[in-house]
């Protein structure tokens, strides 16, 4: 359908919406209690998925969606196998309760409580659970960001008349780009004039671009998936105790989401610090109260945090146990684009 352009006056004004953007960050909601978490924690038999944060239940975040998910077992027949299923998105799960093993991309990976996936993006999957008790898991996924950027895809077993790339054979369910072309490789010199060998530089640029989708899928298979809840090790940052899980740098190929715990001892405060990635925090353990801007948020665990892009914020523990943190933030994706920036204030207490 064909649209008139907007003139100047019905757009807004670039000012305007930054100041409006600003308000709506500093108006959106923080806390998210986890009583419905504890609910179903009491209640083993009572399955299904609890959402925490996202933006359509009007969290100022737009590219994390965060949630908790109650899986029946393999006797009580009670969902205890996922739907086979792949999507354009960052996905890291942790396994709160139970074990079992996922298929991902055909290789099987077990796991157990205290475990983390780490599912590349577009890859086949699906998560059976095997154990006596529910299956119960945590999942940050960046569902929001691929549908902000209007390339939110999502291919289940069920329906493949809704395949967008997977439609055609089974060879091309397996990839993004079915038998792309080879890649011509760069030569090694800076110079421009070196570029330009027998093929025309154009040329060769394009063919790049085509190639991508083939030459990413290689850097996604070689990825990391798996991280055992025994292989986690904490470190001393300025934040305080941290175990980086998923992040580029550790050999996965997340492109938006990176994944970490923090760790707050009793009577103690994190540092205090402000960037401009999205971040959403699950309480995994303890109690305490997190200060966010000038606001003071009493948390425990099952409840949730989503901090609004560059406020100030920390957390102190008032507790007797350690209080850990499951950290989502999309600190990749805003270093990709050019746009991170991180500001840190009063150091941790310990
Ligand atoms: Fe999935
Ligand atoms: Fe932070």
């Amino acid at each position: 359908m064909a649209r008139t352009a907007r003139t100047e006056g019905g757009m807004d004004d670039n000012n305007t919406f930054a100041l409006r953007e600003r308000e709506r960050r500093q108006n959106s909601p923080v806390f998210v209690s986890g009583d419905e978490v504890r609910r179903r924690i009491a209640n083993p038999g009572d399955l299904g998925m609890v959402f925490l944060i996202d933006p359509q239940l009007g969290f100022s975040v737009r590219s994390i969606r965060l949630w908790v998910n109650f899986y029946g077992n393999a006797e009580g027949n009670l969902g205890w196998k996922t739907l086979g299923h792949r999507h354009l998105i960052d996905a890291v799960i942790n396994v709160l309760q139970g074990r079992g093993y996922s298929m991902i991309d055909g290789i099987r990976y077990d796991w157990e409580a205290g475990d983390f996936l780490c599912v590349p993006t577009y890859a086949w999957h699906r998560h059976i659970s095997e154990g006596d008790e529910p299956f119960m898991y945590i999942a940050g996924t960046t569902t929001p960001f691929s549908k902000a950027l209007g390339v939110s895809i999502h291919e289940d077993e069920r329906y493949p008349e809704y395949w967008v790339f997977a439609q055609k054979s089974e060879a091309a369910r397996t990839t993004l780009i079915p038998g792309g072309s080879e890649v011509p490789e760069l030569p090694g010199s800076q110079s421009v004039s070196a570029f330009r060998g027998d093929q025309g530089l154009e040329g060769l640029l394009y063919e790049q671009e085509v190639a991508f989708a083939n030459d990413e899928e290689k850097r996604r298979r070689a990825g990391r998936v798996l991280i055992k809840g025994s292989d986690l090790r904490f470190g001393q940052t300025r934040m305080g105790r941290v175990a980086y899980i998923v992040d580029p740098r550790l050999g996965f190929n997340t492109k938006v989401m990176s994944t970490l715990l923090a760790e707050v001892p009793p009577g103690h405060h994190s540092g205090a610090h402000r960037h401009l990635y999205e971040e959403v925090n699950y309480v995994l353990a303890g109690q305490g109260y997190s200060i966010v801007e000038d606001r003071r948020h009493d948390w425990q665990a099952g409840d949730a945090l989503s901090i609004p892009v560059f406020s100030w914020h920390q957390h102190f523990n008032t507790g007797g146990e350690t209080a850990r943190f499951l950290v989502h933030t999309t600190r990749p994706a805003l270093e990709n684009l050019g746009y991170q920036m991180t500001q840190q204030g009063e150091l941790a207490s310990y």
